[in-house]
């Protein structure tokens, strides 16, 4: 069938945190929010069909945790889409991949450990990091020639041995990776996920591989799970994926962590228990139907956002060249880099917020070296992409200097 993404479903009053939360996050109800990642795009047939099958059960109760038919579905495509071969027993099922990062930073390092991750990058990574009583250990992206890149030479230095210096922190146990990369939308090659692998666990540390964004690529660029380039890989690396991203589902809460080593696996089992809550059962049912039943509909998303990052690119450069894009390979947020606007982190949203009226999230929520740049949210109708960079033309381009 032919999806119509043209078509806008009004989202006001639906309790959507993307439109009826702007009052609580930019001060106003006037904005064109282009900020949290849900996409303002109708979803899958299947999808509906399934849940709206399932309501007609009308019993909701506790669901199974493990339910084989979700868990064979995860397996499926984990073989049809990269060869990898995933046991049942290796799939968890969490309500996001955000308990699931909290989780695994409580089950692998202790407070005052290190863990790595590569700023700038999702907030969440921050704070689950923080909020559990460890440091960050940044291993902040290079941007060279408008494409960000792996600081390998400082990846190597975070695992040098301290222990001569004042400060002695055992070292980094654990490494969040971000690949595809939120926010700067790089899809890591084999080489550079091979690299990072060879320096994290030839260290001794384990790495979280938080691929959310795995089936959002954009032109030629090829997603490898982080887990499938070796079998030591395997054995030192969590895998977190979920329909929310590619399938517009976050409000279902439903997420696959995939744990091959038992030991590890046992750990996280355990640091989760009466911490994380559990799966819903719409959740299930709808990871279900996106795995099996969805392609045509995400070729079809593919197809759109792509014209619409290509009428973005054009847009800028004609129109508003100030604002440099920094193209995205997959993911469907767009990196901005607002430097030559010559504002403060403060004064760019504030100016995104009251002169272009678009609610976007400002950089450096992401990491110190975000300051400058801006995250805009192009999964959308082009009519609501259009108003969007209208207003941030006419704002930018009425800047007194
Ligand atoms: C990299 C990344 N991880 C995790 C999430 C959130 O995942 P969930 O809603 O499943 O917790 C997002 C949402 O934008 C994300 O970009």
């Amino acid at each position: 069938m032919k999806y119509d993404f043209d078509r806008v479903v009004p989202r006001k009053n639906t309790n959507c945190m993307k439109w009826d939360d702007t009052d609580a996050i930019f001060g106003t109800k006037d904005i064109v929010p282009m900020w949290v990642a849900d996409m303002d795009l109708p979803i899958a047939k299947p999808i509906t069909d399934a849940i709206r099958e399932r309501t007609e059960h009308e019993i909701y109760g506790y669901p199974i945790q493990k339910p084989l038919s979700v868990i064979k579905a995860v397996i499926d495509r984990m073989q049809r889409l990269y060869g990898w071969k995933v046991r049942p027993e290796w799939v968890l099922l969490l309500p996001g991949i955000i308990p699931a990062l909290y989780t695994t930073v409580k089950a692998f390092s202790c407070p005052g450990n290190e863990v790595i991750l590569q700023g700038p990058v999702y907030h969440p990574f921050w704070s689950a990091i923080e909020d559990n009583g460890c440091h960050v250990s940044n291993n902040q992206l290079i941007l060279k020639n408008s494409t960000y890149e792996i600081d390998f030479e400082d990846l190597v230095g975070k695992f040098n041995n301290r222990e001569n210096s004042l400060y002695t922190p055992s070292h980094p146990k654990l490494m969040l990776l971000c690949s595809p990369h939120n926010p700067v939308g790089r899809v890591w090659t084999v080489e550079e996920l091979r690299r990072t692998g060879e320096i994290v666990i030839g260290n001794g540390a384990i790495v979280v591989a938080d691929e959310v964004h795995s089936e959002l690529l954009f032109h030629n660029a090829k997603h490898t799970p982080f887990s499938t380039l070796s079998e030591e890989f395997e054995q030192h690396s969590i895998t977190c994926i979920s329909p929310s991203k590619a399938f517009n589902l976050p409000g279902l809460y439903t997420s696959a962590i995939i744990i091959p080593s038992a030991g590890l696996r046992k750990r996280f089992l355990d640091a989760k228990k009466n911490f994380v809550p559990k799966v819903n059962v719409f959740g299930l049912i709808a990871m279900e139907a996106a795995y099996r039943y969805s392609d045509e509909w995400l070729e079809q998303l593919m197809a759109y956002l792509h014209d619409n990052l290509e009428f973005l690119l054009d847009y800028f450069k004609r129109k508003i060249p100030k604002i440099a894009v920094i193209k995205p390979q997959g993911t469907y947020l767009v990196w901005l880099d607002c430097r030559k606007m010559g504002l403060s982190p403060a004064t760019l949203q504030k100016f995104m917020i009251e002169n272009a009226k678009v609610g976007l999230y400002e950089g450096s929520l992401f990491g110190p070296s975000g300051a400058g740049f801006v995250r805009m949210n192009i999964a959308c109708p082009r009519l609501l992409l259009v108003e969007a960079l209208k207003r941030i033309e006419c704002a930018v381009n009425n800047m007194r200097n």
